[in-house]
């Protein structure tokens, strides 16, 4: 045991090699120790993105530094503390963030568990992550969760979510992000393709909390039909990919305010993005949110002549995180207690990113609980 009485060792999902067979094991490891700037907690829930396995099987082809501690966001009980911690204390449940910064330069960061942006630190300090029975993750990307408030009885003055309905809150960081980003406000008119995918979902999701209105946009008319029953604020349009048409189902809403982009790599030949910033009001505000990794084509005098802006987004501030979780606390932004959550045990990783790959759609939560 060590000093905090944790384990000597744990189960770990070691990724070894991006092959195209994931080359990963559990595997028993040390337990890491807690140092400066540091928390040790022992994983609860664990998040898996549709698009784990083609992260982990090289077909995404990111940087990784191998061998290493797969993982991703994740609800976690935190076990240990650096000496330097302040705030944060064993037995604290925490939100555990996957985006990690670098301390002394703003400009650098990475994603934990699943790229490295920065080789100094996902190679070093911070090379294993949560896919794992406990995890050393910085201070910093610990938000304490109340406990009494989310998971307390509604007749007490909680909230009644449960463990499971937590794991959606790092999914909607990510589009409040980009909505904080192009300072989406109250009343106005959002529209967010394609939204019948897990991040769209949530970014309807996000909008509508904020007060906005919502144009989902996609392919997948069944997916949109449960949407637009979510909400009145929620109007949707199924793509047609006429560029011309699809324009005039959007503007028939009225004037449009922002858009925001979820378009995954396979989408970069799809019109959707040059329709839905077409249909955009004078000075209208793009949110490019997506995985896309090639050009795109969008009309440029379009953009010129109507004073369009477009700004990429990757992730969220600090304060974005702080800011979300004081929506849910406050009860405005919903945690859907119906939606449905599978989890696997840590041995069954593959049946997670499977089940993950084949739960794009609205609402399926893919867990791995180790
Ligand atoms: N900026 C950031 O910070 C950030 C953070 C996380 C993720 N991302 C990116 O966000 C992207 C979306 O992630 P996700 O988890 O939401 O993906 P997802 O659940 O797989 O959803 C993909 C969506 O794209 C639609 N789609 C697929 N192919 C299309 C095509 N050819 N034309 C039009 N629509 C198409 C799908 O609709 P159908 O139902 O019609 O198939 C679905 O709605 C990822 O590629 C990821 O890299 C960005």
């Amino acid at each position: 045991m060590t000093s905090y009485g944790l384990p000597e060792t744990h189960r770990a999902l070691v990724l070894s090699s991006t092959q195209k067979d994931i080359d990963a094991k559990v595997q028993t490891i040390p337990v890491p120790s807690a140092t400066p700037g540091s928390a040790v907690v022992k994983v609860i829930l664990a998040s898996v993105l549709p698009y784990a396995r083609e992260v982990y099987d090289g077909t995404r082809q990111y940087p990784m530094p191998l061998p290493y501690v797969m993982g991703s966001s994740a609800i976690a009980r935190i076990v240990a503390v650096g000496p330097d911690a302040v705030k944060l204390a064993p037995g604290q449940l925490v939100l555990v963030d996957s985006y990690v910064r670098s301390r002394d330069d703003p400009d650098v960061s990475f994603l934990a568990g699943y790229t490295e942006g920065s080789k100094r630190l996902m190679r070093g300090e911070w090379r294993d992550w949560t896919y794992a029975e406990y995890a050393k993750v910085p201070l910093e990307n610990c938000f304490p969760l109340d406990e009494e408030r989310l998971l307390g009885p509604i007749e007490k003055g909680g909230l009644g979510y449960s463990v499971e309905n937590l794991t959606q809150i790092p999914r909607l960081l990510v589009p409040n992000g980009g909505l904080k980003d192009i300072n989406l406000q109250a009343g106005e008119t959002i529209i967010i393709a394609p939204a019948t995918g897990m991040f769209g979902g949530r970014a309807v999701d996000v909008a509508l909390a904020m007060g906005a209105k919502a144009i989902a946009v996609g392919r997948n008319a069944k997916t949109l039909e449960k949407l637009a029953s979510m909400n009145d604020r929620v109007k949707t349009v199924q793509l047609t990919m006429h560029v011309e048409t699809d324009v005039r189902a959007l503007q028939k809403f009225g004037p449009i305010d922002a858009f925001q982009d979820w378009s995954p790599p396979e989408a970069g030949v799809s019109t959707h993005i040059r329709s839905c910033i077409q249909a955009l009001r004078v000075g209208g505000r793009a949110s490019l949110m997506g995985g896309i990794t090639g050009d795109i084509s969008i009309n440029y005098a379009s953009i010129m002549f109507r004073n369009i802006q477009i700004r990429g987004n990757f992730m969220y501030s600090k304060k974005d995180i702080e800011s979300l979780i004081k929506m849910v606390l406050a009860g405005v932004l919903k945690l859907g207690k119906e939606n449905l959550v599978e989890s696997f045990p840590l041995e069954r990783w593959l049946d997670a990113f499977k089940a993950a790959e084949e739960s794009t759609s609205l609402g399926k939560q893919i867990l791995l609980a180790p």
